[in-house]
């Protein structure tokens, strides 16, 4: 069948040229936000008196039929129609006839595709920020019932000081909620419509843009026309935003890698979320997470090839445009899924407090509070009381046990001026409390962030 854009040509196009050439086989994705930008575009026109209310009617039923046609599996998808644009509006065209070809006046495939993908990245910016949100209030809820549960806070990867597991879990909600401003902010600054730009340089058809932006939810029309259909940067930040996301997500993938380990068995992954091994009965492998860690590599990718695409771009549309959509599809189905998932997991996994505490006897955690506690207490030089913590360290090594386990008779040992209240410094749960700054792991300052967190919450649910 001809193409569309035949006029000028006097062969048809070659099979291999339809297969190198067409996106409609990932472009069908889009099938929602095109109907939906062409309805908006057929409004404005009509209202315009550039179709009559009779070809907007047709128009707007035909468009209906194409997407049930489209969800219930019985459209037609023919690569020689290239895109899902002129799929549809082939399609509009066998359906209603002539007024078909007229919804095509004053736009192009340009301002189209940039129509179609920037709703399509509007939505799933919204979708995510809600599954950021539901994750955030595992980590609250998880944080309420872990104040007091203790794990050894560690700088690399060994152990520094007692922290608690609930100051460990709002240390992500943190991150993620920072991921969700992240994504807040992209969607303010990308709410603005394309469509009517047309090809490049707008149209001398008398169009209401103010009208079609309105009618699909965004704030205003584009600015420079131009730009418009040149620009994807709002592509590029949800690729940004997704693999900050993920790169967020996969550090706690591997913490909950490590700490189901036989090494920490801090936690236990739900035999929901774990798999066995084909050869090893005994096994039990936290796949999920490992998957979360690598799918992160996958996102960096995608946003990495994107900005190689767009790098170096003339102005307007090339079709190396094209290529911008997969990677963003991939890495939006790669941000919900892993979502989803991790939110499970982290619900249903089982938190070992017993080992948890077993590992804070290791390691001399509160060998600082000694030294504090030398400062503050007996008015020894910091420097000093560094060197006689080392030599309790020391002395707890040779008779085989924690810091924290030292008798007051083996304390006094290394240096008279330490008195009986040293026992209570000792402490796990002493060293915890006592770090009561602003922000710190202590049971009080621990309960001012939960509060935080959830007041956070509450608001953004306001602000739906
Ligand atoms: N399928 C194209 C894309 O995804 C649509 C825009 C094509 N425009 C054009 N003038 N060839 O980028």
């Amino acid at each position: 069948m001809a193409k569309m854009w035949s006029g000028r040509f006097e062969k048809s196009a070659s099979k291999l040229l339809d297969e190198f050439n067409a996106s409609l086989m990932f472009d069908k994705e889009l099938y929602k936000e095109d109907i939906e930008g062409s309805i908006a575009h057929a409004k404005m026109l009509n209202k315009q008196g550039i179709l009559t209310d009779e070809e907007l009617k047709d128009i707007i039923k035909g468009l209906g039929q194409i997407r049930d046609e489209i969800e219930k599996g019985e459209f037609k998808f023919e690569i020689s129609d290239e895109d899902i644009h002129m799929a549809v509006e082939k399609r509009l065209t066998e359906i209603i006839g002539y007024a078909g070809k007229k919804l095509h006046t004053a736009r192009s495939r340009n301002d189209q595709v940039a129509l179609d993908f920037r709703l399509y990245v509007q939505r799933r910016n919204k979708e995510i920020k809600e599954l950021l949100l539901n994750l955030i209030d595992t980590f609250v809820e998880v944080a309420k019932e872990h104040k007091s549960t203790l794990i050894p806070g560690m700088t690399h990867l060994q152990h520094a000081q007692p922290i608690s597991f609930a100051y460990h879990m709002l240390a992500y909600a943190s991150m993620f909620k920072r991921d969700v401003e992240r994504f807040e902010s992209s969607f303010r600054r990308n709410n603005f419509s394309p469509l009517g730009c047309a090809a490049l340089a707008g149209t001398p058809h008398p169009i209401d843009r103010e009208f079609t932006s309105k009618e699909l939810g965004f704030d205003a029309p584009t600015i420079n026309c131009l730009d418009s259909v040149s620009d994807r940067d709002f592509a590029l930040e949800i690729l940004f935003n997704i693999a900050t996301m993920m790169m967020h997500i996969s550090r706690l993938a591997e913490e909950l890698i490590l700490w189901s380990s036989y090494e920490f068995k801090f936690i236990t992954i739900s035999d929901d979320y774990a798999t066995g091994s084909s050869i090893m009965p005994q096994k039990k492998n936290p796949d999920v997470p490992e998957l979360l860690r690598g799918k992160t590599g996958r996102v960096y990718g995608n946003l990495i090839s994107l900005l190689t695409v767009m790098k170096g771009l003339p102005l307007a549309y090339n079709k190396d445009m094209q290529e911008d959509k997969e990677g963003v599809f991939d890495s939006v189905k790669t941000a919900r899924i892993s979502l989803i998932i991790l939110n499970e997991v982290i619900k249903s996994m089982k938190i070992n407090k017993e080992n948890m505490y077993k590992a804070c006897k290791t390691g001399h955690l509160t060998a600082t509070d000694l030294a504090d506690y030398l400062v503050e207490k007996c008015h020894i030089p910091f420097r000093e009381a560094h060197f006689i913590t080392g030599r309790a360290v020391a002395l707890a090594e040779k008779n085989g046990k924690d810091i924290s386990d030292l008798s007051f008779e083996e304390l006094k040992s290394i240096d008279d001026r330490i008195k009986e209240d040293v026992m209570e410094y000792l402490q796990l749960e002493h060293s915890m409390n006592s770090r009561n700054s602003q922000g710190a792991t202590s049971v009080k300052r621990v309960e001012e962030q939960i509060e935080y967190f959830e007041n956070w919450l509450e608001n953004m649910s306001d602000k739906g």
